[in-house]
């Protein structure tokens, strides 16, 4: 028999602020190739969806994720606790004067003015390793873009994942009229590696 898996925990777990969906969780997968190994930070962890998707994937990998709302960690450290979760650390703390230690494969951004957080971001990434900035609106993607390209990394894509369930019946078979339509933008872009040299490998 299947064990419980990561999708059955996240309908359990207790949903605070608005949360990263599968859907969009699966882009960032499908974009930075996130693996098992891989070292990640996120900020913030709301109800810590992303996180504990992304702690799924990267075992023996750990995700370190930051939140500033101490119902809202807490929350999250209980889901951890209860479903043994043992990869995944969340810090209360406002991410933009935490001093994260170590050097990570992928950061994971979902929080208000994203962009502030870039900077400190590209400094704490491995080279060749990806952020992925979740916006709700159009205007924030722009602010991280510009950012993103000031620093240098690579490769940035903004991308948007419109899912369309259909529903199915012996007679007539049409798309689910009401659902989730706008969720999200994604941003990923590359820390491309630096030579000693200081060029652009
Ligand atoms: C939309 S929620 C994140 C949802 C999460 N990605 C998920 O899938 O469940 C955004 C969170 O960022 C937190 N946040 C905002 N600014 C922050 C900061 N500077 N440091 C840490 N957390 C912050 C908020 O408290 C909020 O819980």
């Amino acid at each position: 028999m299947l064990k419980t898996n990561m999708l059955d925990v996240l309908k359990k777990a207790r949903r605070m602020p608005q949360v990263i969906l599968p859907k969009d969780a699966a882009m960032i997968v499908a974009y930075t190739g996130v693996s098992p190994g891989w070292n990640v930070i996120d900020a913030g962890t709301g109800s810590g969806w992303l996180a504990m998707f992304l702690a799924n994937i990267v075992k023996p990998g750990k995700v370190v994720s930051y939140e500033r709302n101490e119902i809202f960690a807490k929350n999250v450290v209980k889901i951890i606790k209860d479903f043994n979760i043992d990869n995944l650390k969340v810090i209360n703390k406002d991410v933009l004067r935490a001093k994260p230690r170590g050097r990570f494969d992928l950061a994971t951004l979902d929080l208000k003015n994203a962009e502030n957080l870039v900077p400190k971001i590209f400094k704490l990434l491995n080279d060749n390793g990806y952020v992925a900035v979740y916006s709700p609106h159009i205007e924030q993607v722009k602010r991280v873009r510009k950012v993103i390209e000031k620093l240098g990394f690579v490769g940035p894509v903004t991308i948007e994942n419109i899912v369309r369930e259909w529903k199915v019946t012996d007679d007539f078979t049409h798309p689910v009229p009401s659902g989730v339509l706008h969720t999200g933008f994604l941003t990923v872009a590359k820390k491309a590696g630096i030579a000693k040299s200081g060029l652009r490998r």
